[in-house]
Parts: structure tokens; sequence; C-alpha cells
């Protein structure tokens, strides 16, 4: 199971939300690899024909972005995958208070989207502020380590594109060098993509982490030819990615608060001695 537990609010019954919106949610997501497409077709009516594309939200959240994508894209399959049930169920919700027929909901991980999907059957897949898992221990959790990148290229179409939003600069720089590692071609390289995209849909945590004074960093990369040698070179840890003065700071990026405070703590604790 994985390791984060959002907070349950008043009366909130897991498992009668996740019956309640069943309609939506889709448990055995490994049957339909290869033909969701064509499968989830009927979800819009018997004659319909099959989805142009399917994209994949992974780590949807409460599912804001995707149904806002969802309707402005109506051809289009959205598979709005995230690890906590809760996140589930509230994205089913929203999923079906939207009447939306073109998004199905999964529970799972992001390391499970070999399994989930046929070879290029993905048009998309978007990592709207991941969460960062700073320390090198819990490294093979994000969703932009090498690993995970190549695995997704088994699932993109030709041309198909990851992109990656988030508040975090040492995330950022860290998943930027992950890309590279992985053979994907930066499409979007950017330091400001609220002023460069203004109109691109703000997620949930995006919303809230602007108001806090968040700068959004983006990539969008797309696979090249596969690498003939796959290494790991980079460090680990998202410390090694922290400005050297961390005065400099002014904001410290979301689920990166402890290691900072702890980086704080190590440097007083050095100059204190130095005194
Ligand atoms: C910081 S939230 C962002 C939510 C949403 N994308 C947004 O931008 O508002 C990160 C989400 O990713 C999910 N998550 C973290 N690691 C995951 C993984 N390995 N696979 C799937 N979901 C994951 C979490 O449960 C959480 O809902």
């Amino acid at each position: 199971m994985h390791g984060m537990h959002a907070r349950l609010p008043k009366n909130f019954v897991l498992e009668e939300r996740i019956e309640r919106y069943a309609q939506v949610i889709e448990l055995q997501p490994t049957h339909y690899a290869g033909r969701w497409a064509d499968a989830c077709r009927l979800l819009t009516g018997p004659d319909t024909a099959a989805f142009e594309r399917i994209h994949v939200d992974l780590g949807c959240g409460k599912g804001a972005y995707v149904v806002q994508a969802a309707q402005a894209n109506p051809h289009a399959l959205f598979v709005a995958i995230d690890a906590e049930p809760i996140c589930v169920a509230y994205t089913a919700q929203h999923v079906m208070e939207a009447g939306l027929r073109n998004v199905v909901v999964v529970p799972g991980l992001g390391s499970q989207l070999a399994s989930m999907f046929g070879p290029r059957e993905l048009s998309a897949i978007t990592l709207n502020f991941p969460t960062p898992f700073p320390r090198k221990k819990e490294a093979d959790k994000r969703l932009t380590i090498l690993e995970r990148l190549m695995e997704y290229r088994e699932v993109l179409a030709d041309g198909a594109s990851v992109t990656l939003k988030t508040d975090s600069l040492p995330f950022w720089q860290f998943s930027r060098r992950q890309f590279e590692l992985a053979g994907y071609r930066m499409l979007w390289l950017t330091d400001d993509a609220r002023g460069e995209r203004p109109d691109s849909i703000a997620t949930e945590y995006e919303q809230r982490l602007t108001a806090q004074g968040a700068t959004v960093y983006a990539i969008e990369a797309t696979p090249d030819p596969a690498p003939k040698h796959v290494e790991q070179t980079e460090s680990l840890s998202l410390a090694d990615y922290l400005p050297e003065d961390l005065s400099t700071l002014s904001y410290v990026p979301h689920g990166m608060q402890g290691l900072v405070t702890n980086r704080r703590n190590h440097e007083a604790r050095l100059r204190g001695k130095r005194r």
C-alpha cells in the first residue's frame, strides 16, 4: 500500500463513496490493456466511434484538472489514476456530477502503467504537482525517476508526450536530467508555466500553491529513440538540488519543508560551532 494518507472529513465512509461512484471507477484496469479506446466507447452511447486518443492523468488528486480537460476534449478518453482511495472517490464524484462519459478513474500506482496499457496506447501523460518524495530512500516513488520514464516509453504512442508541472525547483531540475537520461526530447521547458501558458488548466494544487507564492515549473517531453545505455548517474536526494545558500530560498516547495528545515538547522549548528 502507498505510504500517504489524506485526512478524511467527518462522516466520510470511503467504501460507501467508492460504491456510490462505482460506475466510473475501474478496479481491474489490466483487463483493458491494449483496448481502452474501443472498450470504453460504450460509455458514450451504443453507436459511437472509439476514442481518438487516450490521456492519463497520473496522481489526479481530487480530479479538478481531469474534469476540465475531459470537458474540453470530448473525443479523448481520460484515465485518472491515483494511489489514494480517497482521491479516487473524490475524482469519481466530480466526474459523475459533471456528467462526463469520457473519464475512467483507477486506483493505482505510476509503477503499474505498463501493465494497465498496451504498447503505444497513450497519447499523453500528465504529472501535475507529483509528490516530490525528496529523500534518497524514497526516490523510487517519484513519478519522474528514470525507471518510470523508461516504463512510460512502452505505452506512449509516436509523438506522444509527458507533461510535468511542479512548484519545486529541485524536483524540476532532478526531473529534467531524468528525462534526458531516459532519451526524451524537450518540447517545453519553463520556469514560468503560468506566464507562458496562462490559459492552461490550473490544477487544485496549482491554485493553492500559486496563491502561497509558488512559481510553476514545467517540462513537456516526448520519447526519442530509446537510449542504448540506460544508467542512473544523478544524485537521488533532492537536498542536492537545493541552492547552496538557503537564505535565497523565499518559497519552500510543497512536500519539501522537512528537508529544508533539516538543512537550515544543520547549517545553523555549523555556524554555531565556528563561533
Ligand atoms: C500533490 S498531489 C497533486 C494532485 C493533483 N494532480 C493536482 O495538481 O492538484 C499528488 C497526488 O499524487 C498521488 N500520488 C503520489 N504518488 C503516486 C504514485 N506513485 N502513483 C499514483 N499516484 C500518486 C497522491 O495520492 C496525490 O493525490
